[in-house]
């Protein structure tokens, strides 16, 4: 994708920037749409993984939900045209008026986390006369073979209920009497490559249902999260194996008869479509030590330095001999590197640099510190309108 012609384009721009493919996007879309629909599965983009107004109103283009964590995200959503009734909202601490506000807008489903959180969306829907429909986010412990900050499904960590608050949710299903209780959501981690690991979720999925059924509690719909992971090591494996994914949830949930199944994929779906475009400031010895550093740094790319997470980083302006450099930025923080002895062609000031695979939890986990300017961002779009009407008449 990366032609001269494209890389002329980009160095005008001043660094650094977000650059996404919208081509690759759509395709990508249209790659997850199909896989879903090939088992009726329901899709809500989780916002959090790229909240840009841009990438929001091409995801809603293909008709798929919004899947929440905050009552800004909601009102994002709503702003870029999702309708309510296919948005979700989770996070284990909404606030009073964020439960509000979801309530009131009418979304599709409220991901309850925690019984006492149970306990005061049931006495603000009653406050507010509304009757809303809600899941059960459960904490299945099962584990998602991923980073442990991006790991959410074990019993050490701060998400979902607990099995044996559920029983006590199960005693006394009859007392929620404001809420519509109607369906199980579960997400266990993010960035998770073993497939594995989801058929172990589906294991104990079924379990719970089935506990349920002896109690006559019937639920009508399934959320299993998010989390399927993307290659940061191969990124030109651009469109994940959507339907691999889809078919182990296919294969090994046992559904109740009419039980709709829905998804909140975010990495999957924007990953792969944005890198960030960044130049060399300096380039500094120490010893037989190079380092270079970059005008980006944590504040436009937390990844690396929160989950020592390796993207691939390219010198987009120079074919020189090979060497090894440690990456860095420029914020007042050690921890401030894109990585460390990458082998390079050898670098200057001034090369564009650009580091792969930023679509997701890049630019929204992008911060002001350092008193850091807000990153700007650049959208390659050649797709002729006419070809895009066809991928979407095609869904
Ligand atoms: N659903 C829920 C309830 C979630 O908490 C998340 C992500 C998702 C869906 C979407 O997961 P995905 O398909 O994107 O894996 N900042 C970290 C990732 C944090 C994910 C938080 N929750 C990173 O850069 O790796």
């Amino acid at each position: 994708m990366l032609n001269s012609y494209i890389i002329n384009q980009l160095k005008q721009y001043q660094t650094p920037f977000y650059f996404y493919d919208t081509d690759l996007l759509h395709k990508t879309l249209f790659a997850i749409k199909e896989a879903a629909s090939l088992f009726s599965f329901k899709l809500h983009f989780a916002i959090k993984a790229n909240a840009n107004k841009n990438i929001l109103s091409i995801i809603n283009d293909y008709n798929i939900g919004a899947d929440c964590v905050s009552g800004n995200e909601i009102k994002r959503a709503l702003n870029a045209g999702f309708p309510a009734h296919n948005i979700v909202f989770a996070g284990v601490g909404k606030t009073d008026e964020e439960i509000k506000f979801a309530i009131e807008s009418d979304i599709f489903c409220i991901n309850c986390e925690s019984l006492e959180e149970l306990e005061v969306i049931n006495s603000l829907a009653g406050l507010l006369n509304k009757k809303p429909r809600t899941a059960l986010r459960i904490n299945p412990n099962v584990d998602a073979e991923t980073h442990r900050n991006i790991t959410t499904g074990l019993n050490s960590n701060k998400f979902g209920i607990s099995v044996d608050d559920l029983q006590y949710i199960v005693d006394h299903f009859l007392e929620y009497n404001n809420l519509l209780i109607d369906g199980l959501h579960f997400h266990i981690g993010s960035q998770i490559t073993n497939l594995n690991v989801f058929k172990n979720l589906c294991y104990v999925v079924n379990a719970i249902q089935k506990k349920l059924k002896r109690k006559n509690i019937l639920i009508n719909h399934l959320n299993l999260g998010g989390g399927l992971g993307i290659n940061y090591e191969n990124p030109e494996n651009r469109i994940p194996d959507f339907q691999a994914y889809f078919s182990i949830f296919h294969k090994y949930l046992n559904l109740l008869p009419e039980q709709t199944v829905h998804f909140e994929p975010g990495r999957s779906i924007v990953g792969q479509s944005g890198m960030l475009l960044t130049r060399i400031l300096y380039v500094k010895s120490h010893g037989s030590k190079k380092t270079i550093i970059l005008d980006a740094g944590f504040t436009e790319l937390l990844r690396p330095a929160l989950y020592q997470a390796n993207h691939k980083i390219i010198n987009l302006t120079s074919q020189g001999n090979l060497e090894n450099y440690d990456i860095a930025g420029p914020i007042c923080e050690t921890s401030d590197y894109f990585g460390k002895s990458i082998t390079l062609p050898q670098s200057k000031r001034g090369d564009l640099i650009a580091i792969l695979s930023a679509g997701a939890y890049g630019e929204s986990m992008a911060s002001s510190y350092n008193l850091r300017s807000s990153v700007r961002k650049y959208f390659l779009n050649t797709l002729a309108e006419e070809q895009r009407e066809k991928i979407l008449t095609k869904l």
